[in-house]
């Protein structure tokens, strides 16, 4: 019986691993730096811990041999908090990203990118038994750049609306991790995670306003217009990091795995199902 610690517990990925360990009836520690607001299932056990802080991990990490981690705090304290994870750990996935794909959607340099090599080659080094998932675009992404102008009116200005990415639902990405975390075999594997299709931005708009029965404009604006545009409310190094990918992968299609399908015995839910079972995150 595994004793697993979900790092990231709260967030798009880590909430769903949390949630379908539980439903499957594994014990299951969650970290949060608020356990107070982490709103997970009452019989998940939540403890404080902050990556930032390496030292409130040793409370977290009691009595654990498995990890999932997500790293998304600053780089600063990686390698004093791997080292405590991997004094208590004796296997850990983490969520990565398609570092390795030859698909010039994944290859640009940034600074994110920077930060999962150097996680990766400190895990590898650990003695850790490990597993690298490399999601490509997430799904949930939608939330964040279209939910807000879909529910403020009709018209979404997007750049590069014909690049298509496949959009991976967070609870396909957890339901691989649960398998990693909870079944032998999977030590050394990295697996490229992606939804099943290949879609361009305005199909994935278009699929939004479909499922919420609205009729949106589509309106491409130019990489220079959304780098000012959003320079308000996203870090340089994002905007940056999105829109080289974008001018990289024009004219490719998206590159698609059947990974969700071969490790877990289901295919991949469609961006269709996922804006279904979101739509009210997109109504006024
Ligand atoms: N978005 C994409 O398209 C995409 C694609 C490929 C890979 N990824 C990777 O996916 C990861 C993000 O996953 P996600 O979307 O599930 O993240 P998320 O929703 O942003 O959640 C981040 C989690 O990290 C926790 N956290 C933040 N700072 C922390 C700290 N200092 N100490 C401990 N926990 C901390 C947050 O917890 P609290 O705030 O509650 O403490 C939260 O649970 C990133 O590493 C990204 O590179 C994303």
């Amino acid at each position: 019986m595994h004793r697993i610690l979900i790092i990231g517990a709260t967030g798009t990925v880590g909430s769903q691993v949390v949630s379908q360990l539980s439903a499957a009836g594994v014990q299951v520690r969650a970290m949060a730096r608020n356990p107070d607001a982490a709103g997970l299932p009452p019989q998940v056990e939540v403890v404080r811990g902050d990556l930032t802080v390496p030292a409130t991990l040793d409370g977290c990490l009691d009595g654990i041999d498995t990890v999932f981690l997500v790293w998304v705090a600053p780089p600063a304290t990686v390698a004093p908090a791997l080292e405590r994870i991997a004094k208590h750990a004796r296997r850990i996935v983490f969520l990565s990203a398609p570092l390795k794909t030859a698909h010039p959607l994944f290859q640009q340099p940034n600074p994110a990118r920077a930060l999962g090599e150097r996680i990766e080659r400190l895990i590898e080094a650990s003695g850790l038994q490990w597993t690298f998932l490399r999601p490509g675009m997430l799904a949930a992404n939608a939330r964040v750049w279209w939910a807000p102008q879909i529910r403020g009116g009709d018209v979404v200005r997007w750049p590069y609306l014909a690049v298509p990415t496949a959009p991976i639902d967070e609870r396909d990405i957890a339901a691989v991790a649960v398998r990693a975390l909870c079944e032998e075999g999977h030590a050394g594997a990295e697996y490229v995670i992606t939804g099943p299709e290949s879609l361009s931005q305005f199909e994935q708009v278009a699929t939004i306003g479909r499922v919420i029965g609205r009729s949106l404009r589509i309106e491409e604006i130019s990489p220079d217009e959304a780098r000012r545009e959003w320079l308000t409310i996203m870090p340089l190094s994002v905007v940056n990091m999105l829109l080289d990918a974008w001018a990289a992968a024009t004219g490719q299609p998206a590159f698609v795995t059947s990974t969700v399908a071969e490790i877990t015995g289901t295919p991949a839910r469609t961006f269709r199902e996922w804006a279904t079972d979101h739509a009210a995150e997109f109504r006024a």
